[in-house]
């Protein structure tokens, strides 16, 4: 699936809140990054999930090396305000005066969207940032948004700053390079990242049309994530169902997977138990389906399934997911596009 972005050189990531938003950031940042694609990964002045999957600790804004091709930064307002100050006033000992001024921060805290401004700003640079040989130095930069309720207007509050400022001034000058680079489709991704649940798919939904709408720009992938894969082949189902029928004949009342000590029936009934297993994961599969249908239905942009995986860190999962993506034979079976 990375194909897919290969082109896309900013990458904004989405979703409703715990749906796997970072996890999924991490996987295809790892992904690129295997690929031998320099790949930043950035966080908005957020409780860093980063930190934690990759074991790193960031102490500011600039990216912090965690392999050759992988980097991370976790953008604090703070220090990227200071960064977009520094722009504008001669000095970095200035610009954290001005900050520290009592009433410039209540100014600040007070002036709508100008955290989302310079966030994205910081953004901007890190997009520019060239090499000795003057090319891109970061071949791919995703970014970690808020939840989908707050991704669109976090999105896009350069382009309206621009409009309120009719375009005058340096700050509307800077506010309409970043709109620019927001709205370009030839350049920026937007990932909506989803489970397939009802809520989540029917948000999903409605987030493709405010991007539409609100950003003139479609979304451009949904990733579903944490599908439960069934655990037989369509075609032997008829099979499975008959045998499922007959245990429930044979063992009744017998429901569990799992093993009891205090029932006496436990042993004798261990395949009943794990025929009951595959029947609920059966079930799983059947449900996730349902909401992929709608999805599939009511999105026009493409749309990647990625597997529920089952492994005991979130570091594991992360890499695990960047296997997947990069579709390691092991793997790719269990994504399905
Ligand atoms: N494909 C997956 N398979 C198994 N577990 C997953 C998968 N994707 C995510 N998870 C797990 O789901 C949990 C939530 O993931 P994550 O923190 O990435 O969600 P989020 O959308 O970023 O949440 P928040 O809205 O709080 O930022 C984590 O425990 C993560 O390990
Ligand atoms: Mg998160």
């Amino acid at each position: 699936m990375l194909e897919q972005l290969l082109d896309k050189r900013l990458i904004f990531v989405t979703g409703k809140g715990g749906v796997g938003k970072s996890t999924v950031t991490a996987g295809l940042a790892h992904a690129l990054a295997r690929s031998k694609r320099r790949t930043l990964v950035l966080e908005t002045d957020t409780f860093s999930a980063m930190e934690d999957l990759f074991d790193y600790s960031s102490p500011g804004l600039e990216p912090i090396s965690i392999n050759e091709y992988l980097y991370a930064s976790n953008l604090s307002s703070e220090e990227c305000f200071i960064a977009t100050l520094r722009r504008f006033v001669p000095s970095e000992r200035i610009a954290r005066a001005i900050i520290k001024n009592r009433i410039a921060r209540v100014f600040f805290r007070a002036a709508p969207s100008v955290n989302e401004v310079t966030i994205l700003d910081q953004v901007r640079v890190f997009f520019e940032k060239t090499d000795d040989d003057g090319e891109p130095f970061y071949d791919h930069i995703l970014v970690d948004l808020p939840a989908s309720g707050h991704a669109v207007t976090f999105l896009n509050v350069p382009a309206t700053m621009h409009g309120m400022m009719r375009g005058i001034g340096p700050i509307a000058t800077m506010s309409g390079q970043v709109a620019e680079l927001i709205s370009d489709p030839a350049t920026t991704a937007i990932i909506a990242v989803c489970l397939p649940e009802e809520m989540p798919v029917n948000e999903t939904i409605e987030l493709a049309d405010n991007i539409d709408e609100t950003l003139g720009r479609p979304l451009d992938l949904a990733i579903a994530n944490m599908v439960h894969q069934a655990p037989l082949d369509a075609k032997n189902r008829p099979l499975f169902e008959e045998i499922h029928q007959q245990i429930r004949e044979d063992y009744p009342g017998v429901e569990s997977l799992f093993f009891d000590e205090e029932d006496e029936r436990a042993e004798s009934t261990a395949i009943a138990r794990l025929i009951e297993g595959n029947a609920l994961a059966l079930g799983w599969a059947d449900r996730d389906r349902e909401y992929l249908e709608l999805l599939y239905d009511r999105l026009s942009a493409p749309i990647v399934e990625v597997p529920i995986v089952y492994e005991s860190s979130g570091t594991d999962v992360v890499d695990k997911l960047s296997r997947i993506f990069i579709g390691d034979s092991s793997d790719a079976a269990s994504l399905t596009a």
